[in-house]
């Protein structure tokens, strides 16, 4: 059974497998130890299967914000609605702590990610113009607002 859970310093080897397979510039050990130790805002989330990490997702709590800072899922877990869990996680934690909303860049061509944010409420705010380092290409920025956060049940709106 895959389990999301706080992430703790016992688990960044295997988030650093995650990281490494999935992104073409990955963080590093140390920036992950950083997150995880002494980084008041951060919110860091694992799914384990067993004693395996299969994904990561982490978000900063930013004065009444949240930003998150990425969202990957082993390449043969996907599409088990891992990335699903997390974004529900992240978003109860958000509305536990008041925030007004979260943000997020993708990358232009990332679909699956577009889809995942999309589905959870996300809309495109605006582009960041050649944000990324390898390709240059540019980052959508997505916001989702909690006017109501108040009355925002995650268990009714997902
Ligand atoms: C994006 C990612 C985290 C999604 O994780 P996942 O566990 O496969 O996602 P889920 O199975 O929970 O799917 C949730 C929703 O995401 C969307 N989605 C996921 N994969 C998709 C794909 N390949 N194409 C289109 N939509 C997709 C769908 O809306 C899906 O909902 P549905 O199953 O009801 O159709 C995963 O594809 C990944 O790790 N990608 C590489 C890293 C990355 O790009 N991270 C985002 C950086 S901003």
């Amino acid at each position: 059974m895959i389990e999301i859970v706080p992430m703790e310093l016992k688990h960044i080897e295997g988030v650093l497998e995650v990281e490494e397979t999935t992104f073409s510039i990955p963080w590093t050990k140390e920036d992950f130890i950083r997150e995880v130790t002494q980084n008041a805002m951060a919110v860091y989330y694992v799914a384990v299967d067993g004693e395996t990490v299969v994904g990561y997702a982490g978000m900063w709590h930013v004065i009444n914000e949240g930003h998150v800072t990425n969202v990957a899922v082993l390449h043969d877990y996907r599409r088990q609605g891992i990335g699903d869990g997390f974004m529900k996680k992240l978003t109860e934690v958000a509305l536990e702590r008041e925030m007004i909303g979260i943000t997020l860049e993708v990358r232009m061509n990332n679909r699956a990610a577009q889809g995942l944010y999309h589905k959870f409420g996300f809309r495109a705010e605006g582009i960041r113009k050649n944000y990324y380092a390898d390709t240059k290409e540019d980052a959508v920025i997505m916001w989702r607002y909690f006017p109501f956060y108040e009355d925002y049940d995650p268990e009714i709106h997902g």
